[in-house]
């Protein structure tokens, strides 16, 4: 059974902080209607996206911001970036109730997180991507919207051997579905890590073309699932026979790329996919940039269709169709049941075959 459920009290990238500006942004997070802008001062600000009125998107035209507030494009409601109403037509008094839902907001690696649930963080903080907005990389990104369950992509990036299949020509090859995977789970971190190290393997396209290696790679790909929103990939590709990292962790000879998606649930069947590739070579390289930006795109929307077939398959077949899962599913399945726990179902996902 595929995760449906949301977890909330949570965490969620809801966008890029490039997205977040002084136009109005309206996106569906678990459900819930959030507008997003930016104050004067520069501040990211969340709040119900439905005016108290009659509901209008404060997100849609003709709503507009005035200085750090926000009008509605009804009837003129107007909100500060606290969610108070400060004015409502034709009468002096406002309505004491008249206030939106604001979200706890962090901008962090360039993202936009918003905090989607009942109860406050407290001291919570969302998961890292430092190497998004660090000095020694390079990052290129993007957001493809799915109509598929959020479910189904933590699946499909917890198993990367379906890069040989779905994404043969730009990052996979033979050596991805032959070479066995290792899982382990951190409980008490909920972190899922699914390691492929491939010793000899060929050069696809996405690692040739961005690196200028020639021959056979080495070729490591090392997840960290920080359920429910953040997937890292680090990905270290070297020329057969380099030396490996130094003990202190230095790594000179290999060429990195740390691939990173935000999953964000939209709606019980449709989610946001941010994507990122952030490299520490080429830095200056506009070619490899935009190779990069292009192939990436590509390979998500590969996903993406074949994720959104998957969807309406789901919806046609009955709750308790049966599943047949095997190693390479190790991860997606540690990843499941760490994210009903979250939702506050938990349930035994069966034995891999
Ligand atoms: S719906 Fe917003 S002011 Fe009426
Ligand atoms: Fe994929």
């Amino acid at each position: 059974m595929i995760v449906a459920e949301f977890a909330r009290d949570q965490w969620y990238v809801a966008a890029f902080s490039h997205e977040v500006g002084r136009r109005q942004l309206g996106r569906t997070i678990l459900d819930e209607p959030v507008l997003l802008y930016r104050t004067e001062d520069g501040q990211a600000v969340a709040m119900a996206d439905r005016c108290v009125h009659r509901r209008f998107p404060l997100s849609e035209s003709p709503s507009h911001l005035v200085g750090d507030k926000v009008v509605c494009g009804y009837h003129g409601f107007t909100y500060g970036p606290d969610g108070v109403c400060v004015a409502v037509p034709a009468q002096q008094r406002v309505p004491r109730t008249a206030r939106l839902r604001t979200y706890p907001v962090v901008e962090q690696d360039s993202f936009v997180w918003v905090w989607i649930g009942d109860r406050e963080p407290g001291g919570t903080l969302p998961p890292r991507a430092p190497w998004l907005a660090q000095s020694g990389y390079t990052t290129v990104c993007g957001m493809e919207p799915l109509n598929a369950r959020y479910g189904l992509l933590v699946d499909n990036l917890l198993d990367l051997s379906h890069e040989t299949y779905l994404h043969g020509g730009y990052i996979g090859t033979p050596e991805v579905a032959e070479t066995p995977i290792t899982t382990e789970v951190d409980e008490e971190a909920g972190v899922v890590y699914v390691s492929r190290h491939m010793a000899d393997a060929a050069c696809p396209p996405f690692y040739a073309e961005s690196t200028g290696i020639k021959g056979r790679i080495t070729r490591w790909q090392d997840i960290e699932y920080h359920p429910p929103c953040l997937y890292l990939l680090h990905s270290r590709v070297a020329p057969v026979g380099s030396p490996l990292p130094a003990a202190d962790g230095t790594d000179p000879h290999a060429f990195h790329v740390e691939v990173v998606y935000a999953i964000t649930p939209s709606t019980g069947n449709t989610t946001y996919d941010f994507w990122a590739v952030a490299r520490d070579f080429a830095l200056d390289d506009e070619k490899v940039s935009d190779f990069l930006r292009e192939s990436n795109r590509t390979v998500v929307l590969q996903d993406v269709t074949a994720l959104n077939t998957l969807e309406q398959v789901l919806a046609r077949e009955p709750d308790r169709y049966q599943e047949l899962s095997v190693n390479i599913d190790t991860g997606g399945l540690a990843a499941r049941r760490l994210l009903a726990k979250m939702a506050g179902t938990p349930r035994t996902e069966p034995a891999v075959r």
